[in-house]
């Protein structure tokens, strides 16, 4: 088999670059080690920037978004009994963020692409790359048994964090930049209505809570816990009275309780390599970079990465042109750590870090109390997280 580009992995960033570049009429293929079922309900992040939700409309993809997500103009952050809302729309110019699951933003992907006549391959099993610093890097995989291989003039290793794309360049190459936190998330999927219309981000003395949703009738909800918390301590009751004690406002706020249908704990990290390019292999998205998921960037970050990479490629193909793609993991890496410090921030917001002593408590404090009350706190918090703008 032979393609111009070839993808691996089926997330956002490979399913999105595929689009970008068959729209510019590149042709790829795009291989995935996951069945479609697997990844259209793999449950994960849900938070739109509004460059995301902009170019998934002007590329026709953003429909049933359009119909189901939930378009939002300000999160609330909660401390000391006290919500606080910050107003994007008026901060940053009438933008705001879509709520709009990862997953459901997959099936649309899926969707379109199946429909367009492109090729995703499921279920890709043994997938390895080669030849990453000659003019035709080759893809191996096996698919129902047979083993199968694609000549490449680029590959592009959308395949996440625990992908095999990262681990193919060789040693030496790659600096890591790695930061890990003390603490994970425990988050739930409810059958609650939220009990906000709004996101609320608490810092409690228990530690941070978040509540989220993905639909009027579905409540997501997260509280800070250890990195390896067993969810067997945690029954639902538990989960929920926890969760009403971080919340808790001098107002009598109550959360709206319902069935959980679905439980689990994320790890923290913060995580670069650099460069994000090997010879004719460039890494996208989470095999290059992770955040913690305090600032709701994971997807946006990918989509970025791909925006830069196709517009590279479209470059090259267009008229033989090197130069953004020599600059691709330059380019990259500007927004990458502007939002590595964004969501690192969020984190030391709002999260109880135990090292910390009466002093680093009462800072936190005042630094949250500084964020709610000045307008240029609240600018730059709105503005990173509704994103900022592309290069
Ligand atoms: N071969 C083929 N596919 C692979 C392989 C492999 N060896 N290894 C992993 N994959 C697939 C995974 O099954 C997954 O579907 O690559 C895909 C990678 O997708 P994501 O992990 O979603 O990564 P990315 O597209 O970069 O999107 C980043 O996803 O998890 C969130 O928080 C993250 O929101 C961020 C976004
Ligand atoms: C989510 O809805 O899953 C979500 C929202 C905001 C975050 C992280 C996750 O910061």
């Amino acid at each position: 088999m032979k393609a111009q580009v070839g993808i691996i992995g089926a997330g956002p960033a490979g399913l999105l670059l595929a689009h970008l570049l068959q729209r510019a009429g590149i042709e790829c293929v795009v291989l995935e080690a996951q069945t479609r079922q697997y990844i259209e309900e793999r449950v994960r992040a849900g938070v739109l920037e509004q460059g995301t939700v902009d170019l998934l409309n002007e590329l026709g993809l953003g429909e049933r978004m359009m119909r189901q997500g939930l378009m939002h103009y300000g999160v609330e952050l909660r401390f000391g009994g006290r919500g606080h809302r910050i107003d994007f729309a008026d901060l940053t110019g009438g933008k705001g963020v879509m709520i709009y699951a990862q997953h459901e933003v997959i099936k649309d992907l899926v969707a379109a692409r199946v429909n367009a006549g492109g090729q995703i391959v499921f279920e890709a099993r043994k997938v390895g790359v080669e030849r990453l610093a000659s003019e035709k890097p080759l893809i191996r995989f096996e698919r129902d048994g047979a083993a199968k291989e694609i000549e490449c003039d680029f590959i592009a290793g959308c395949d996440g964090f625990h992908g095999i794309c990262r681990e193919a360049i060789p040693a030496g190459v790659l600096t890591t930049y790695e930061r890990n936190y003390p603490f994970g998330w425990l988050g739930i999927l409810a059958e609650a209505p939220p009990a906000s219309h709004e996101l609320i981000y608490a810092n409690h003395e228990r530690g941070f809570a978040l509540m989220s949703m993905r639909s009027p009738k579905i409540s997501r909800l997260y509280l800070q816990c250890k990195p390896e918390e067993d969810l067997d301590g945690w029954p639902d009751e538990r989960i929920w009275d926890e969760l009403q004690l971080r919340f808790a406002a001098l107002d009598g706020f109550s959360l709206t309780r319902g069935p959980v249908i679905q439980k689990g704990v994320t790890g923290m990290r913060s995580f670069v390599v650099e460069p994000m390019q090997h010879g004719r292999m460039f890494l996208a998205g989470d095999s290059a970079h992770i955040v913690p998921p305090t600032g709701a960037k994971g997807l946006n970050l990918a989509v970025a990465d791909v925006r830069v990479l196709a517009a590279g490629l479209q470059e090259f193909y267009g008229s033989g042109k090197r130069e953004m793609l020599e600059r691709y993991s330059e380019i990259c890496l500007r927004r990458v750590w502007k939002v590595q410090r964004f969501s690192w921030w969020m984190t030391s917001l709002l999260h109880r870090f135990e090292s910390d002593g009466e002093f680093d408590r009462r800072r936190q404090m005042a630094e949250l109390d500084y964020v709610t009350s000045s307008r240029a706190g609240m600018t730059t918090l709105a503005e990173n997280y509704v994103g900022l703008p592309m290069e």
